[in-house]
């Protein structure tokens, strides 16, 4: 694992999305492994800007996101479906009909977590995926415990989980329960990865993974077994860590 230090969120936010250009531009078909979340709000916003100042192009570009809330249509407020619609492909020249995440309001669950593993697949899987990390070392709605194998499966939110994205809703008593997420397997197979970490409360989870144990019990410890990762950290989450990856 790579390690490229930021002084904070805007510098980290712009790092990442130079990084991303970079690679839309180099390779103008790429497909890209996009997350939600508080942490690559600031990315989107600055491949936004890139889009409307430079005109980089996302028309042949596709897109797999993570993970969906389940039981939310997508047009609902918290779905990842709006979120990834506001706040990034509404403001770009993507073609929606490039860009996938798992549907949370299909009467089988079961089934679209399959499609959406086989989906991936069909494209070959992803050249780059974006990441954030829970507190826990979730990646993706990979909780603690989940197998490293894992696929694209459905999952019960841990109350930490809801708890951390109640900001999001207005009560805690919203947020739903279950989530499908990309499995860690499916992760993994992502030929490029770039993990974004900011904060203090993200402190100890970047610890763990630098200095910890590969293992089940922190998911995002996985990613020191792939070829290919890069971390971009600020220095709050950073703070007195040595790093030497
Ligand atoms: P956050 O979530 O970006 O909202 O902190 C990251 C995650 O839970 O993966």
């Amino acid at each position: 694992m790579k390690i490229i230090e930021a002084k904070d969120y805007q510098d980290m936010s712009k790092i990442a999305a130079a990084y991303i250009i970079k690679k839309v531009n180099e390779n103008p078909k790429i497909k890209l492994g996009l997350a939600t979340g508080g942490t690559p709000i600031g990315v989107y916003s600055k491949l936004i800007s890139d889009h409307q100042e430079n005109g980089t192009s996302y028309q042949s570009v596709t897109t797999f996101n993570l993970d969906e809330y389940v039981g939310l249509t997508g047009d609902h407020v918290n779905s990842y479906r709006y979120y990834m619609n506001v706040n990034l492909f509404n403001h770009i020249d993507i073609q929606k009909n490039n860009t996938f995440i798992p549907r949370g309001d299909v009467d089988d669950v079961l089934k679209e977590c399959d499609d959406y593993e086989q989906l991936i697949a069909n494209h070959k899987g992803i050249d780059l995926q974006l990441l954030g990390i829970g507190a826990n070392g979730h990646i993706g709605f990979n909780e603690p415990g989940t197998s490293f194998d894992s696929e694209t499966h459905l999952v019960q939110l841990t109350p930490s989980t809801r708890k951390a994205n109640a900001r999001f809703f207005t009560s805690l008593e919203e947020v739903p329960t279950k989530a499908i997420t990309m499995g860690i397997g499916t992760i993994m197979k992502s030929k490029e990865i770039l993990l974004l970490i900011s904060g203090e409360q993200k402190r100890e989870a970047l610890k763990r993974l630098v200095t910890g144990n590969v293992d089940e019990s922190f998911p995002a410890s996985i990613l020191k077994s792939h070829p290919y990762v890069t971390i971009i950290a600020d220095k709050a989450a950073i703070a007195d860590l040595k790093v030497h990856c």
